[in-house]
């Protein structure tokens, strides 16, 4: 069996565990019975498990590692928690795959640490045959209050696009505000639960290990990676820094996360908040995937006024309508 039949093998049953043998059958033109030798084979590996028999089998990803450790946040130090509790979970992935681990985890260990203000930090790993995801989960004031109450937001689904945009830090003399923005960006799955809200990046689809009401206090963060990824690191830092630089430079803002439900992008109210701290960045990328349109106070805010009030930063406007396109031409055109 190749390792690209074993990855698609595994992916069609992470997908849907029921009527695998036939399905397979079917996409690789082979008969049920050598599909079913598949299944076999990749059962008496350890990589899936099933349930059933006969026609009813349903097959599911074995868990082939699981930790859950629960920590008093006094005198916790983030390396500790890679080293006792991640780490040996995944000493035989990749180095890639292991660094960006080590990165991510150490930095939202880090953030339960120094932000939560929570008593206990838990976290948990679980890996099967193509991914590894982490929670990391604390009781403290919820990431999304803090921001919120730190730069007197109006609603608590504004932190979201603060965090979206990057450099954004509540204690500006201990930190830079640069963790969620590159773990995110360094993971194939981010999620970020606080109260009723999430923070996402990529679609939310892996079940819930660590089970929380919607109100739960505290802060839980989600992140998910390919065992077999390819990603890097130093790739992802390199494509928000400045040519030739190893600062971080450049932001991609998806605009949507400015407009709340039912809402158009029409005032120049709300073109300042999108364009706040816009100015620390040398390159501000503005994906308008999901605005449909905007008015013309809001373009003029943002593409003239805030423009030529900062014009060392750069807005590069992308997946725009032809209505947003046309408006924002109205207004760089004078
Ligand atoms: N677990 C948490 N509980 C409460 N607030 C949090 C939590 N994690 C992050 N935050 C808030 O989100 C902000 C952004 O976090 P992020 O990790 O991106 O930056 P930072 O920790 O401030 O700086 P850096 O990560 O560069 O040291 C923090 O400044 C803090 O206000
Ligand atoms: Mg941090």
């Amino acid at each position: 069996m190749t390792p690209e039949l074993r990855r698609s093998i595994l992916s069609a049953i992470a997908q849907d565990g029921g009527n695998v043998a036939a399905r397979l059958a079917e996409q690789y033109g082979v008969s049920r019975q050598s599909a079913s030798a598949w299944l076999a084979k990749l059962k008496q590996e350890g990589g899936i498990a099933s349930i059933g028999v006969g026609r009813g089998v349903r097959y599911h990803l074995a868990t082939l590692a699981q930790v859950r450790r629960v920590y008093p946040r006094a005198g916790l130090s983030e390396d500790r928690v890679w080293r006792e509790a991640i780490a040996p979970a995944l000493h035989d992935l990749p180095a890639n795959v292991r660094d960006i681990w080590n990165y991510a985890v150490t930095e939202m260990v880090n953030n339960a640490i120094d932000h939560s203000g929570s008593e206990r930090v838990t976290v948990e790993l679980l890996r099967d045959a193509l991914n590894t995801t982490v929670y990391i989960a604390d009781e403290g004031e919820g990431i999304f209050l803090k921001i919120q109450r730190a730069l007197n937001l109006y609603d608590p689904r504004e932190a979201i696009l603060e965090l979206a945009k990057g450099k954004l830090t509540t204690d500006p003399a201990n930190h830079t505000g640069e963790g969620i923005f590159f773990s995110s960006k360094v993971m194939d799955a981010f999620d970020i639960r606080s109260g009723t809200l999430h923070f996402m990046h990529d679609e939310w689809e892996a079940d819930v290990l660590l089970e929380r009401p919607a109100n739960a206090p505290g802060t839980l963060v989600l992140m998910r990676l390919a065992n077999d990824s390819r990603r890097t690191l130093q790739e992802v830092f390199d494509q928000f820094a400045a040519p030739e630089e190893y600062t971080f430079a450049k932001t991609i803002v998806p605009v949507r996360l400015a407009q709340h439900e039912g809402e158009k992008l029409v005032s120049r109210s709300q073109a300042k908040r999108l364009t706040m701290r816009f100015e620390r960045f040398q390159t501000v990328v503005l994906d308008f995937a999901g605005v449909e349109e905007i008015g013309q106070a809001f373009a003029d805010e943002v593409f003239r006024v805030f423009h030529q009030a900062h014009p060392a930063t750069a807005l590069l406007p992308i997946h725009m309508t032809p209505a947003v396109e046309k408006m924002f031409k109205r207004v760089v055109k004078g």
